[in-house]
Parts: C-alpha cells; sequence; structure tokens
C-alpha cells in the first residue's frame, strides 16, 4: 500500500455564518468542524496533513496544534479556486510519492470508513477516485458526466453545465483521491476559461479521463457529505451527530432514559451499565467508568469518573474533575480541578476546587474550598475519611489530615492534623424566654402606635 497524505481545503471565510471566527472553527458536538474532518481521516494515517486557511486565520492553526500536532497549514492568499488551493498545499508537501486525498474543512460528518474506502480506491488501473452522491435537489452542485457504461467523464459545475446535463443528480461531493503521480502535471494544465474565472479542482477528472486514466468513482449518502454554510446548518450537524453518538451509547450499553435530552462531544466515552437521566450536557473531553449514574439535569466537561460513582442531579464537573470509585457528588456541587477519591461524598451545595478529597470523606451542605485569593489559585488537601461539618470555608492553601472532624461552620485557615477536631465558633448566648419577652415589648409598642 501506498503512503497517503491528506490536503484540507478550508480558505473559504463563510461569509454566511456572519462571524468573527472561521467558518471550520464553528464547533459541532464540541469539536470544530475541521477537527471532525481531520479525525475522520486519521483512520488512514496519513504520512502528511496540510490545512489550506485564508489570510487572518491565525487561530485556525492554533487551535487545530492542539489536537493534530502533526497537521501543517498552508495560507492561499487570494481564492482562486479548488485547484488553486491544493496547489498551495504542494509545498507543505515536498516531493511526497503516493495517494493525496483532498477533503473540505466544512464537511464534519464525512465517516473514516468512506475515507478509507476512497484511498483504497487508487490503483495502478485508477489512479484517481471521486466521491459522489445522489443529491435530492442537485443545485448547485458539480454533476458527474458519465458515459453510458458508467466511466466517469468530468465533473460539470453548476454554472458552466447545459440545462441537460443539469438534470442530473449524481453530484461531486468534492472529495477526491489521487495519485501524486498524475496530481501535479494534471493541477499545471487547469485553466480558469470558466463561468467564475476560477481555477477548479475538479477540472482534474477531465484531463484524467483524457489522458487515458480511469476514474474511480465512490458512493455516500447526501448527509455524510453535507457542507456548513450557515447556522441553520451548523445545527443541522449537531442533530446528526448527537443523533448517532446517542446510537452509539445506548449500543454500548448504556441506558439513556431520554436520549434526545442528552448532549454529548466527540469524544465522550461511555462504560457499560451506565444510567443517563434525562437533560444532561457532556463538553469535550468527558470519561465515564461502568456502573455509573448520571442525574437529570448535571452538566459535566473535562472530567474522569470513576466506576459505580453517582453524579447528580444538578451537578457541575468542570475540566480537571477526576471523580473516584463510588463517590457521591450531589446536587448544586461544583466540582474543578479537583480529585475526589474512591467512596468520598459531597452531597449537596458545595464548591471544591484545586483540591484533594481522600478517600471516604464526607463533605457536608454548603462547605467550600476558597481557592482564589484574587491573585493566585491555592490547593486544599483533605485526607482520607476526614468529616467536614456544613457550611466551612477551607481557606487555602490548607490541609487536613486524615479522620480529622471539621465542626459545621468553621473557617479553616490553618491546617489540621491527622484525628483532630477543628472548630472556629463564637460561644453560644442562651437566653431563656428571651424570645417571648421581646415579642411582647414589639407587639405593646405596635398598639400604642394605632
Ligand atoms: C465545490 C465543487 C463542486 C461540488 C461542491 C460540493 C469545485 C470547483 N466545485 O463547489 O463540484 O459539488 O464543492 O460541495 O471544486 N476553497 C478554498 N480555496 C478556494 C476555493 C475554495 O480553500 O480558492 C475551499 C472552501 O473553503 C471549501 C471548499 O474549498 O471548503 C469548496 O469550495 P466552494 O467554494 O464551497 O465550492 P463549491 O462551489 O461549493
Ligand atoms: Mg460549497
Amino acid at each position: 500500500m501506498s503512503e497517503i497524505a491528506l490536503i484540507v481545503l478550508a480558505a473559504g471565510k463563510g461569509t454566511r455564518m456572519k462571524s468573527a471566527l472561521p467558518k471550520v472553527m464553528h464547533r459541532a458536538a464540541g469539536r470544530s468542524l475541521l477537527g471532525h474532518v481531520l479525525a475522520a481521516s486519521a483512520v488512514v494515517k496519513p504520512h502528511a496533513a496540510v490545512v489550506v486557511t485564508g489570510p487572518d486565520m491565525e487561530e485556525v492553526e492554533r487551535e487545530t496544534k492542539h489536537s493534530f500536532p502533526s497537521a501543517q497549514f498552508t495560507v492561499q492568499k487570494d481564492r482562486n479556486g479548488t485547484a488553486h488551493a491544493v496547489q498551495t498545499a504542494r509545498g507543505a508537501l515536498g516531493d511526497f510519492k503516493g495517494t493525496i486525498i483532498v477533503v473540505y474543512g466544512d464537511v464534519p460528518l464525512i465517516r473514516p470508513e468512506t475515507i478509507a474506502l476512497m484511498t483504497g480506491s487508487v490503483t495502478a488501473d485508477q489512479p484517481m477516485a471521486i466521491l459522489g452522491f445522489r443529491a435530492i435537489d442537485p443545485k448547485g452542485y458539480g454533476r458527474l458526466i458519465q458515459r453510458p457504461d458508467g466511466k466517469i467523464l468530468a465533473i460539470r459545475e453548476e454554472l458552466d453545465a447545459t440545462p441537460e446535463e443539469r438534470k442530473i443528480n449524481l453530484c461531486n461531493s468534492g472529495v477526491i483521491s489521487i495519485s501524486s503521480d498524475i496530481l501535479w502535471p494534471l493541477l499545471a494544465k487547469i485553466r480558469n476559461d470558466n463561468a467564475k474565472g476560477e481555477y477548479y479542482l475538479t477540472d482534474l477528472v477531465e484531463l484524467a479521463a483524457a489522458a487515458g486514466h480511469g476514474v474511480a468513482l465512490a458512493e455516500c449518502p447526501e448527509s455524510e457529505v453535507m457542507g456548513v454554510n450557515t447556522r441553520a446548518q451548523l445545527a443541522e450537524v449537531e442533530r446528526l451527530l448527537q443523533d448517532g453518538y446517542r446510537k452509539t451509547a445506548m449500543d454500548g450499553g448504556a441506558t439513556l432514559i431520554a436520549p434526545e435530552t442528552v448532549f454529548f462531544s466527540a469524544d465522550t466515552t461511555i462504560g457499560t451499565d451506565v444510567v443517563i437521566e434525562p437533560n444532561v450536557y457532556f463538553g469535550p473531553g468527558v470519561s465515564i467508568g461502568d456502573n455509573v449514574s448520571i442525574m437529570a439535569f448535571s452538566h459535566i466537561e473535562g472530567a474522569r469518573i470513576g466506576n459505580g460513582a453517582k453524579i447528580g442531579p444538578y451537578a457541575r464537573l468542570r475540566p480537571g474533575a477526576d471523580i473516584g470509585a463510588d463517590a457521591h457528588i450531589g446536587n448544586f456541587v461544583e466540582i474543578k480541578n479537583a480529585k475526589i477519591d474512591q467512596g468520598a461524598k459531597a452531597n449537596h451545595l458545595s464548591y471544591i476546587g484545586d483540591a484533594r478529597v481522600g478517600a471516604k470523606s464526607n463533605i457536608g451542605a454548603g462547605t467550600i474550598t476558597c481557592n482564589y485569593d484574587g491573585f493566585e489559585k491555592h490547593l486544599t488537601d483533605i485526607g482520607a475519611e476526614v468529616f467536614v461539618g456544613s457550611n466551612t470555608a477551607l481557606v487555602a492553601p490548607v490541609k487536613v489530615g486524615d479522620g480529622a472532624n471539621i465542626g459545621a461552620g468553621s473557617v479553616i485557615t490553618r491546617d489540621v492534623p491527622a484525628h483532630a477536631l477543628a472548630l472556629t465558633r463564637g460561644p453560644l448566648d442562651l437566653r431563656e424566654g428571651w424570645a417571648a419577652k421581646y415579642r411582647e415589648i414589639k407587639k405593646a409598642r405596635k398598639k400604642s402606635k394605632v
């Protein structure tokens, strides 16, 4: 098998999105559109991946480098057409020899299987393959022109097509894969004498056919190659992705009580015998172990949830939340950058940030880790089997030793040794009969006024 290189065309500004953000940086299921395309393409283990962006799109590179460090970026200064965009990527590929696959950055539903099928279709006899689909309404797409025996002769763009050709509903998705041996020589022959005055990549087909090369055709469903040009299309892509993730979760052994109300990210991983109640949202970076219960109205991102843990209802897990096995995180509890060890519980109304909570410790209702002093964040380290009474403020940096007991309402500003009691409370002022007398006085005053 020959080596594979990937070119992603993403120079379009996406005017119809009405956004300061480049189109391919808009997100669906917690991942940029470009991220989806790169993730699907990763299946063929490309030797090189080049993303063609437009000018002033530095954020595309910055964002993408996080998840795909090996991707390269080239800038297409003038948007002279898809063939010109591919030409722009040539320098980054050096003298790469093998199969080159070209995909669009704004077509996020393309499946890994289709990418693999496309690269696998390039052979010595058919050094080029195109991906077609049957369009319900072919308007705007390039049409595939075939001989009666099915041989592909050309792709005709809508504006350049005859009325007869416009009736064809077999359309060009834009994905092509082609041997580097023929790509570069043919690309040099493409002219811009067409309705748009652009260099069309699609002209490769006619040039290849004329040179006697076979062109393979693969077909996919229309929904898979749907492009995103508007916010409404972005929402449609989100819907299709979520439908797929919900099904995958259920097929994998999770119960979703109301699947249509649960939102996953592209990278959410879920164990078996997980129950997810209605109205739960998973942002990027969540992994869920086995036998986990996630109760209604929880918001979870960047979190790891260990086997048997119970989360929610109304829990919020923020990035860096690491919830140990059998731990309980209850209603209106927010956890950020904190490790909650096995069997620990924070059941009501708490903020645990920049902290560790040791195994089997109990965090009482209303406990707050005061992790921020207005300038820096500090750590709260709570040992195992600690009892933290309700409404405790733990002023970080602070350490609470194993087995310690903190009385309700305390403000803890110093380290608490293991097995100690810590309590900050004014003495209780108790006056027998005071309230009854007070009421009498108040009532008498009110009467004398009327
Ligand atoms: C293109 C195809 C058409 C196909 C359709 C599928 C050509 C000539 N036509 O048409 O056959 O049916 O896609 O959606 O290829 N881009 C650049 N630089 C450029 C021009 C485009 O990077 O100079 C990028 C765009 O950002 C986009 C992709 O290439 O991601 C396609 O460009 P677009 O202008 O949408 O092409 P269409 O006219 O839709
Ligand atoms: Mg388009």
